[in-house]
């Protein structure tokens, strides 16, 4: 496994891998602070899409690539979650969120960047006739785990999409953001665990 990710940050984009698996846990806890920070407390109310542990536990069985495209996906399903013209009827701090969404598309960015040469660049779905811009995020993400689209999706259905963005919907996708989030962070600890120090820092 040493070598493999040696061989994957070494061969590909050896300067943004590495320092991106570095610099993850920096700007997932900025993120954090962010959406936390952005609204009150959290809410109560239970989400009406349970949380995707299967998911999540399967994908450390999975190859260091394999999960390296996980958490560019969720990144990048996260960042379709907040694709809603009624964004502002959460009445959440705007420039807080503006932070918060900036670093969940430049972390996209950059774990792409990592796993570019690994899986190819899946080239864009065609939508299924869906017209809001969170449906059209999402169906034109290169997803390669139907099952994780499905959770954001299902997620997105009861929650956002039915209320038009009432601020109650808003705040169960801004708690299920923050578990995300969380348990990501700690699947890169996994893999940061794993991978040798960076030669170039030293
Ligand atoms: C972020 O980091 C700060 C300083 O290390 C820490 O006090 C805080 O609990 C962290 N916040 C989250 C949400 O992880
Ligand atoms: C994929 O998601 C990102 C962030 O959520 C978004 O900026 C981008 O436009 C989406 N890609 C497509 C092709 O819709
Ligand atoms: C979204 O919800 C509607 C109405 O509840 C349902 O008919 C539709 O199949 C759902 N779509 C998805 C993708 O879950
Ligand atoms: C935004 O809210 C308005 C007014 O409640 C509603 O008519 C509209 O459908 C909502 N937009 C979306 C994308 O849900």
């Amino acid at each position: 496994m040493f070598r493999l990710l040696f061989v994957l940050c070494g061969a590909l984009t050896p300067v943004l891998c590495c320092d991106w698996l570095e610099r993850y846990h920096k700007l997932s806890n900025d993120s954090l602070v962010h959406i936390q920070l952005m609204g009150g407390g959290l809410t109560e109310q239970q989400s009406p899409v349970p949380f995707p542990d299967k998911l999540y536990r399967q994908i450390y069985k999975a190859k260091v690539e394999s999960q390296l495209v996980f958490i560019r996906d969720n990144l990048e399903l996260i960042g379709c979650l907040y694709r809603h013209d009624n964004l502002s009827s959460a009445s959440w701090d705007p420039i807080r969120i503006k932070h918060f969404l900036d670093i969940i598309y430049r972390q996209a960015e950059e774990v792409t960047a990592c796993v570019r040469g690994q899986t190819g660049r899946e080239t864009a779905r065609e939508t299924d006739g869906e017209t809001d811009g969170l449906s059209h995020c999402m169906s034109t993400n290169r997803t390669t785990n139907p099952r994780l689209r499905d959770f954001y999706r299902r997620l997105s259905n009861s929650t956002v999409t039915p209320t038009g963005g009432s601020v109650a919907s808003w705040e169960l996708i801004r708690k299920q953001t923050v578990r995300l989030l969380q348990r990501l962070d700690l699947l890169a600890a996994s893999i940061r665990r794993r991978s040798p120090p960076n030669p170039q820092r030293h």
